[in-house]
């Protein structure tokens, strides 16, 4: 196996020809740098989330707040609607803490090193690696699943995840130029989307098949080992779906803390299976229940649904006009699960 700085400068070669062409990129080898905020909004926006989903979020976002400073200027509410069904929400509300951060006390300069942009809320190691190295030149080691895989299989590294990640942090480092450090990370992130996939690798394609352990040993894909996945417990819970006669809907934002925090949605029980009263009293009828997967539970939701009067006074929540586009995925599964149970109220206005 060559070393690292040769295995880097045949990585750099293969992403000179075949870079991806992405919204928050500049090409290869340009003379200039990218946008400090285009990178770090995209690179929030990528965690946990294909290039693919990111894509027209990234766009209205862009369009909307084209500079940090519009973006802390924004409300709460607006940067959450706007990310409604990207999930994982504290991305956006602590988007939204460091635009606020960056545009005040530090004049408007995203900081440039790892240590600094670690500094600011939500920013973890890979998105302050990711961002020191693409929009400012740094050689720091970004390290995300695609570049584990890489890795993983380049080394045919045997310990498992996710005890091997300092391991395969470790590795990574040894592959990390000086010279364009950033795009040698985006170039292992394109290697790991596009030729070391999960399944299937299209090793013929690889610049690094003659450098790389696993397609020695036969079975590239079995790496990275993985250590057995606990199963996902199910959990359950009721979310109340209250018309009123004009066709606002009962919504609440939920507590900034914990999951979907931040985000409107239908006031529902706790997911605990402990019981909670109904936000008023109706002639609540049972519809179809929800599934959604979190991150580390499913959840069945029963929907209980009511058409109220002009003058009900909720015991939480306010009656809004709701965009469903605007609700997070469960809910938006929940509104439009629950509005054929509300179709006589429609059905009424139409000509008979
Ligand atoms: N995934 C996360 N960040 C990325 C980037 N900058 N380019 C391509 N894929 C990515």
């Amino acid at each position: 196996m060559r070393d690292g700085d040769e295995i880097a400068a045949s990585l750099r070669r293969w992403y000179d020809a075949n870079a991806r062409v992405l919204p928050w990129r500049i090409p290869p080898a340009a003379s200039e740098r990218p946008d400090p905020y285009r990178v770090w909004l995209s690179e929030v926006m990528l965690q946990q989330t294909t290039v693919a989903a990111v894509r027209g979020y990234f766009r209205r976002f862009t369009e909307r707040w084209p500079t940090v400073a519009d973006l802390a200027g924004a409300s709460d509410g607006e940067v959450m609607a706007e990310w409604a069904g990207l999930g994982y929400y504290a991305r956006a509300r602590n988007l939204l803490a460091c635009a606020r951060i960056v545009s005040g006390a530090q004049g408007g300069r995203v900081p440039e090193t790892e240590a600094g942009l670690r500094a600011l809320p939500g920013i973890g190691a890979y998105t302050a690696a990711a961002i020191a190295a693409i929009a400012f030149g740094r050689p720091a080691t970004v390290v995300d699943g695609n570049v584990e895989r890489v890795v993983a299989r380049l080394f045919a590294v045997e310990s498992a995840l996710p005890k091997a990640k300092p391991v395969l942090s470790t590795l990574a480092a040894t592959l990390t130029p000086v010279l364009r450090p950033g795009d040698h990370a985006q170039a292992m992130m394109d290697l790991g989307a596009t030729i070391c996939t999960p399944r299937n690798p299209a090793c013929a394609l690889c610049p690094l098949r003659g450098d790389c352990l696993g397609f020695a040993g036969g079975d590239p894909a079995s790496y990275p080992r993985k250590a057995p996945k606990a199963a996902k417990p199910t959990r359950t819970g009721t979310l109340w779906i209250a018309r009123r006669g004009d066709g606002a809907l009962l919504v609440e934002r939920r507590p900034d803390r914990g999951l979907l925090g931040g985000t409107l949605g239908f006031p529902g029980t706790e997911w605990d299976g402990t019981d909670t009263p109904p936000p008023m009293e109706a002639e609540w009828r049972a519809g179809p229940s929800v599934s959604h997967t979190f991150t580390h539970f499913h959840l069945d939701a029963g929907l209980l649904v009511a058409d109220v009067g002009p003058d009900t006074v909720p015991s939480r929540g306010a009656f809004e006009s709701v965009d469903p586009a605007r609700l997070t995925t469960l809910m938006r599964k929940a509104h439009d699960t629950a509005l054929p149970a509300f179709s006589f109220i429609e059905r009424k206005d139409l000509p008979s």
